[in-house]
């Protein structure tokens, strides 16, 4: 054997080890035409089925049951930054390794959480094309998964805008910015602030009051810290839903009247660390989402933007949409984020992403005076 056939032999060995470890739920986004071409083959690829509807029964009922024990993460078990999905998954709703399909992500935060079945569709589909492997119709919940090794598309080009292309964003209530180097974990700091606003504002309830102060805090605090902060489009968007989902969805079912939407320390606690259900958990009384979304806005009003030179640099930057242009979010997301991180897609590739983006834009229902838009064409 030459040395020249030796060298090929090594590199193409070393070439499909790196392939062979790339898992089934890694994202395709970022990729670029070469890197898809060598992965898809060895991915099981499917086509995606139709999104499940919501479940017949939809009022409260005990969600920490028999069937859904809590179970301590075992070794190689994936969380991320959603302590909904983390419950959910640490419960046995969700596949206990963290890795699962649309289909079952909506079921399973329909029937744990009675998640309002829309809300459900354009949350997974969203974290799906943005961070998901649509080829095999995985995801993890850990956020996106992208190739490593020395073929790895460098971190500030994946999306061709910067890496607040993905779900993930900054100012989380109780997670730190990416700028500092977290990933996605819970940062007991955070939840002391948490606590402490939760006391001052809510009487040691979190509720739509807090969830203002506290929101509008959190930005303050990363255009001050950040100089990488961004809060536009899609994550403007996501902040500040998934501030009144923590008022609405984390709060026992059985509570109406004045006790509504007033969530105590120990449950909040039990949901982002622990990522289990307070014992006897009863799940919402109806199908639920980001009601409230709009007092928490109305607190202290913060338009889209972004720090543009270091900390301190704000400037309102609508270009994306965000919570006031739902329409624009949408078609900035797709037409720009989404298309940024599929250069060029073909093959089953291409036909998966316009099947995912159909159910993304039927889910979010808009008129027709939003039309959908077809990045990767029609077909
Ligand atoms: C439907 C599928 C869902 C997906 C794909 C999803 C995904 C995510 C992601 C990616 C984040 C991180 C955003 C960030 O803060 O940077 C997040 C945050 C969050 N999610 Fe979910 N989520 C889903 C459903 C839920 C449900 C059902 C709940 C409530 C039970 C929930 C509660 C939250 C909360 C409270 C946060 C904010 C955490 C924080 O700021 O510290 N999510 N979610
Ligand atoms: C994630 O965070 C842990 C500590 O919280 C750190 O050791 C690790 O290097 C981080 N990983 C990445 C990829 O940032
Ligand atoms: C948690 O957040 C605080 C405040 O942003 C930060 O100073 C600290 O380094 C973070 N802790 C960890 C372990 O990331
Ligand atoms: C939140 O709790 C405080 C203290 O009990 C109360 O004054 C405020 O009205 C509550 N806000 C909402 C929206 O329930
Ligand atoms: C979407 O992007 C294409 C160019 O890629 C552009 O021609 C089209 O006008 C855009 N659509 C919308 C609604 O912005």
């Amino acid at each position: 054997m030459t040395i020249k056939t030796l060298s090929v032999l090594l590199s193409t060995l070393v070439l499909a080890l790196q392939v062979s470890a790339f898992p089934q739920y890694g994202t395709l986004a970022g990729l670029d035409a070469r890197q898809v071409e060598r992965v898809v083959p060895t991915l099981n690829a499917r086509v995606p089925p139709p999104p499940p509807g919501p479940p017949a029964f939809t009022g409260a009922k005990l969600v920490d049951d028999r069937d859904h024990p809590w179970r301590p993460l075992r070794q190689g078990d994936i969380r991320g930054p959603c302590p909904g999905l983390n419950t959910l998954a640490s419960h046995g709703y969700l596949p206990r390794n963290g890795v699962a399909t649309p289909t079952q992500i909506i079921n399973a935060v329909q029937e744990g959480f009675n998640m309002v079945n829309n809300g459900a569709k354009i949350a997974t589909y969203a974290a799906h094309i943005l961070e998901g492997n649509v080829v095999t119709d995985l995801l993890s919940i850990g956020g996106k998964t992208s190739l490593t090794g020395p073929d790895a598309p460098p971190p500030a080009s994946i999306g061709g805008i910067s890496h607040h292309g993905t779900f993930e964003g900054d100012a989380s209530i109780t997670r730190g910015d990416a700028f500092f180097g977290d990933n996605h974990s819970f940062n007991q700091t955070l939840f002391d602030q948490f606590v402490d606003f939760s006391n001052r504002f809510g009487n040691g309830f979190y509720n739509y009051t807090v969830g203002g102060e506290l929101r509008f805090h959190r930005i303050q605090q990363s255009i001050a810290t950040n100089p990488e902060f961004s809060i536009r489009g899609f994550r403007h968007t996501t902040a500040y839903g998934e501030a009144a989902f923590i008022a609405n969805i984390f709060v026992d079912g059985r509570k109406t009247g004045a006790e509504a939407h007033q969530l105590d320390m120990d449950s909040a606690r039990s949901f982002f660390k622990d990522m289990r259900y307070p014992r006897g958990f009863f799940r919402s009384n109806k199908p639920t989402a980001g009601e409230g979304a709009d007092i928490i806005f109305a607190a202290h009003p913060t338009e889209p933007g972004h720090n543009v030179g270091g900390v301190n640099s704000f400037v309102v930057d609508t270009s994306m949409g965000g919570v006031l242009d739902q329409c624009l979010f949408y078609t900035q997301l797709v037409n720009v984020t989404i298309k940024g991180l599929y250069p060029s897609p073909t093959g089953i590739l291409r036909r998966n992403l316009n099947i995912n983006l159909g159910f993304l834009y039927e889910a979010i229902g808009f008129p027709p005076s939003c039309p959908q838009v077809f990045p990767f064409g029609t077909n």
